[in-house]
């Protein structure tokens, strides 16, 4: 069994393109976000941020057990996907896929979903920094690691990049994690104050 991870900020699309990815190539899908509202893994509601804070003590032993009932059936493909999806153990991951979008393509899908001007700048200023990305970079993490930048993308067009980047075996050259920096453009374009007070 091969597990992709798909992580990125809210709102870069990982729920939306692991459904259309499981129709595709009959994959399973541990959703983290829905797996701990449904069996209440949350520590507490953060009111302030507007989100669950994650009990990752009971999050993770859950998502091993699950990983393992999985592997036993005969699961080909397993995306875990979330946006802390770093918290899953190396040892499980054969790829990572971090979905990337544009500061203001994301402001206008968030603020689609009602999101208030707070956490969709907190959001926006999360994807500026790479956050994501950075947190598997920091540990270390030996399994092959692509960004793609969804910005101007349909969702069918990034699974069949998903799809050649881990079932078949296309060029990763242009998916290779630091080409897209969106700290970059915004400095060239004086637009940094923009999102950062
Ligand atoms: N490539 C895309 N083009 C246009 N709209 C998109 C694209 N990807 C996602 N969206 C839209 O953005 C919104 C967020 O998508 P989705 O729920 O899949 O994101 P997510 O990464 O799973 O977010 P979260 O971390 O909050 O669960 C949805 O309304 C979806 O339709
Ligand atoms: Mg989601």
């Amino acid at each position: 069994m091969k597990i992709i991870i798909i992580s990125g900020t809210p709102g870069c699309g990982k729920t939306s393109v692991s459904k259309k990815i499981s129709e595709k190539i009959k994959a399973e899908i541990i959703s983290l976000n829905e797996l701990t509202v449904s069996e209440n893994f949350t520590l507490k509601y953060d009111k302030k941020r507007e989100t669950h804070v994650v009990d990752l003590s009971k999050l993770i032993p859950y998502v091993e057990n699950l990983i393992e009932l999985y592997n036993k059936g005969n699961t080909e493909f397993l995306i875990i996907e979330g946006h802390f999806s770093d918290a899953i153990p190396e040892k499980y991951i054969d790829y990572v896929i971090i979905l990337r979008c544009n500061p203001d393509e994301l402001y206008k899908r968030l603020e689609k979903r009602g999101y208030k001007i707070k956490k969709i700048r907190e959001n926006i200023q999360a994807e500026i920094l790479g956050n994501c990305t950075n947190f598997f970079i920091q540990k270390q993490i030996k399994s092959p690691m692509y960004e793609i930048d969804t910005s101007n993308l349909t969702i069918d067009s990034i699974v069949k990049i998903i799809i050649d980047l881990t079932v078949k075996t296309i060029n990763v050259e242009n998916f290779l994690p630091g080409k897209i920096d969106w700290l970059e453009i915004l400095s060239q374009n004086d637009r940094i104050n923009e999102f950062f007070d």
